[in-house]
């Protein structure tokens, strides 16, 4: 099984980015952490952070048939980009939306994720913890999914 662990805008500057609100773990040491935790499960995951978001929509593209699923922090961009909604949407890879905030608990303009309606779900606001519980969802969904749920909504 091969996972996709999708990073948008800013989130290369996790450590030192409003740490109060993002932790002190920089992108690569949470990228560590899904790795370990996916090797014990036997499964794979490639990480790819843009700050770009045609970048993150042609990487979602190529996801088709190369992954069995995705975990995905579109960041700011989740309040933002149809792009991206209807790049999940075409590729049909199930996806998980993560965020290390509680979004729903943030400024009303967060409160919208665009992306969130192509994804099979949301997890937030566990910081770092938000990746490894992601991580086990798309896992979990991926090892008991039949052929009825085989979309990703
Ligand atoms: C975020 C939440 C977004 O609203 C914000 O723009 C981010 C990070 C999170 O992980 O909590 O860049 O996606």
């Amino acid at each position: 099984m091969k996972i996709l662990a999708l990073n948008g805008p800013n989130l290369n500057l996790l450590g030192r980015r409003e740490p109060d609100l993002y932790g002190r773990t920089t992108l690569d040491g949470i990228m560590r952490q899904v790795k370990a935790r996916a090797r014990k499960r036997g499964v794979k995951v490639e990480a790819f952070q843009s700050n770009e978001e045609g970048a993150l929509v042609t990487r979602i593209g190529k996801s088709a048939g190369k992954f069995d699923g995705m975990i995905f922090n579109p960041a700011a961009y989740t309040h933002t980009s149809v792009a991206l909604r209807d790049a999940l949407l075409a590729a049909k890879v199930p996806c998980v939306e993560v965020h290390l905030s509680n979004i729903h608990a943030r400024e009303e303009f967060r409160h919208k994720s665009l992306t969130a309606a192509a994804c099979i779900g949301q997890i937030c606001g566990f910081g770092g913890q938000s990746y490894l519980l992601a991580l086990e969802a798309i896992v979990d969904f991926l090892e008991r999914r039949t052929d009825e749920t085989k979309t990703c909504r």
